[in-house]
């Protein structure tokens, strides 16, 4: 199986201590930082946005990947200009993808579109020759700790097809209730990222044993 990178979210980490809880993250392995920047429109819940993850800019040199709930995204591209390597961005939330995407290039950052359990891949395929990420959601977004809705690996495996198949290079991101036991079937699915949330950051083991597990499982 390929080489697949680990990308842990601070969702459900200690918030009061992120700093320690990023670097922990970086010093047990994982490959980049998924910042999940949450408005209370687009899904219920508010999390942080470009201050918070400025701080965190100062305390790591993982690269940061930016998943942006939010309604009308293309108005904070530009926040995260000097601390982001990918922005992600919801479909449902862009009717017009391809300025977009070619707002977030012209930053010099990587896009990547994100699809909803609810939403076709036929959304996305327009996009594919375009993004350097597809993000498939595996929960309804806005709380870490869900359990994955196992049927949209069907769509991770479609997405997979379309990549090959058209000789796009962009990377399949699966966000959502990754734990050890289900991250192989991810990886056979088609996913190059896999985002881990509760599987990493939880009151069971630490953050780099937690990481070890999901390396062995996915490797
Ligand atoms: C949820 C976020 C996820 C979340 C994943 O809306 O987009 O990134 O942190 O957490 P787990 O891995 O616990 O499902
Ligand atoms: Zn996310």
């Amino acid at each position: 199986m390929a080489t697949v990178k680990l990308a842990p979210s601070i969702l459900t980490a200690d918030f009061g201590r992120l700093a320690d809880e990023v670097r922990a993250a970086e010093a047990g392995g994982a490959d980049m930082l998924h910042l999940d920047v949450m408005d209370g429109r687009f899904v219920p819940n508010i999390t942080f946005g470009a201050l918070v993850v400025e701080a965190l800019r100062k305390v790591t040199s993982l690269p940061f990947d930016i998943h942006l709930m939010t309604v009308e995204p293309e108005r904070l591209i530009e926040q995260f200009a000097d601390t982001a390597d990918i922005i992600n961005v919801h479909i449902e939330v862009s009717p017009h993808i391809n300025r977009t995407i070619d707002a977030i290039h012209r930053l010099g950052k990587k896009a990547g579109v994100c699809i909803n359990p609810g939403t076709p891949v036929a959304a996305i395929e327009e996009s594919l020759p375009d993004v350097d990420q597809v993000m498939v959601m595996t929960i309804n977004p806005g709380w870490g700790g869900q359990q994955m809705i196992l049927r949209q690996l069907e769509k991770v495996a479609q997405i997979r097809r379309l990549l090959d198949a058209g000789g796009f290079r962009a990377d399949i991101e699966i966000d959502g209730g990754v734990k050890a036991h289900n991250a192989a079937a991810c990886v056979r699915a088609g996913a190059t990222v896999l985002v881990c949330g509760s599987s990493v950051y939880n009151a069971e083991k630490s953050v780099a044993e937690n990481l070890a597990e999901l390396r062995r499982a996915a490797s």
